[in-house]
């Protein structure tokens, strides 16, 4: 019986010798021999290339051929897993069509022992989960949802500087990538024209000395058109479709924003500590010196966003002296 395992390694190989000739087409024989497997055995793989959305067209009599895959907007395990062979990070991809939350997917995993590295995205997701109990709602097929596991060397108290990395290296990935003048807001919050276009989520599991894992998982709005927006969300979200004017190529966004992640990471666990970090978050973090509202625990504070702490609390100006918040809703008014 073929394992799972091999299943994935013969349908990766496949996957890269199409690559390798992008536009050509590649003998079936040829592939057939190179992996000993049987005719019948790579129409399989193939048409599971084929299932995962990845644009593999089969030539009569003569093999298969990868068409250009650069503006294909597919969300392929085989694809993403390929292309983080260069992630320091993350080594791992499972694109799934539905589940209940990628963040109950990956902490199943971590629980069981997965090593950290891998991602799970998502197309629907049926109970998606927000920031202090809220859910998390989004578009079928047009947006991103991940969750990443991480094995980080932090305390449970700064799990939050995860929720910085993510945010500072999405703002990047939209900056950069998608030329947005995408705007950070404290802790984690990504806007442009002063609505969401993501959300970050870290939860964790460990005890007081060390965390065992952790899990950051991230919704973003890429291709959600505005009449697409859930009623709750008019006027509240929006997306890199309706920002930019054009659609993007999810899995292009994911890679990008991996890539930088994984060098945020790298910063935050290396012998310069969180500060390295945090000493990048406070340059990029648009909530810096603007007049705020930050809403905690029912009560309504205003002032003047003054700094970030070492654990990546935000510090405020107020009438009534300094107030540090660690986790609150904070609105930005000017
Ligand atoms: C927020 O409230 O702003 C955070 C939202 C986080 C949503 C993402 S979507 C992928 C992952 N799976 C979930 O259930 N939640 C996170």
């Amino acid at each position: 019986m073929i394992k799972k395992t091999d299943e994935a390694n013969s349908r990766a190989i496949i996957f890269e010798a199409l690559m390798a000739n992008q536009g050509g087409i590649v003998s079936g024989t040829a592939l057939a021999e190179k992996l000993s497997i049987t005719r019948q055995a790579l129409s399989k793989n193939i048409a599971a290339l084929k299932a995962e959305g990845l644009p593999v067209a089969s030539v009569s009599q003569k093999g298969y051929m990868m068409q250009d895959i650069k503006d294909t907007d597919v969300l392929s395990s085989t694809l993403i897993t390929y292309i983080l062979r260069d992630n320091p990070l993350f080594n791992r991809c499972i694109c799934l069509k539905e589940t209940d939350s990628t963040q109950s997917v990956i902490k199943k995993m971590a629980r069981d022992g997965e090593e950290a590295g891998v991602i799970a995205t998502a197309e629907v997701q049926k109970m998606g989960r927000g920031r202090r109990g809220r859910n998390w709602q989004s578009v079928s097929g047009k947006n991103l949802m991940f969750s990443m596991l991480l094995r980080p060397p932090l305390l449970p108290g700064e799990v939050q500087l995860l929720n910085l990395a993510a945010g500072l290296s999405l703002k990047k990935t939209l900056r950069t990538l998608c030329a947005l003048p995408a705007e950070l807001k404290w802790p984690n919050d990504i806007l442009c024209s002063g609505r969401k276009l993501c959300g970050i989520l870290s939860e964790s599991a460990g005890e007081a000395e060390r965390i065992y894992y952790a899990v950051t998982g991230i919704g973003v709005n890429i291709n959600m058109a505005a009449e697409e927006i859930p009623d709750e969300l008019r006027g509240i979200a929006t997306s890199v479709l309706i920002e930019s004017g054009k659609a993007w190529p999810r899995w292009k966004i994911l890679v990008d924003f991996l890539g930088r992640f994984a060098s945020a990471a790298a910063l935050l666990c290396s012998g310069g500590g969180p500060e390295a970090l945090l000493e990048l978050y406070r340059k990029e973090c648009d909530t810096i010196g603007k007049k705020i509202n930050v809403i905690c625990d029912n009560e309504s504070f205003s002032g003047t966003a003054s700094g970030i702490t070492g654990q990546g609390a935000l510090v405020v100006k107020t009438n009534d002296g300094e107030k540090i918040f660690a986790a609150a809703d904070v609105v930005h008014l000017r």
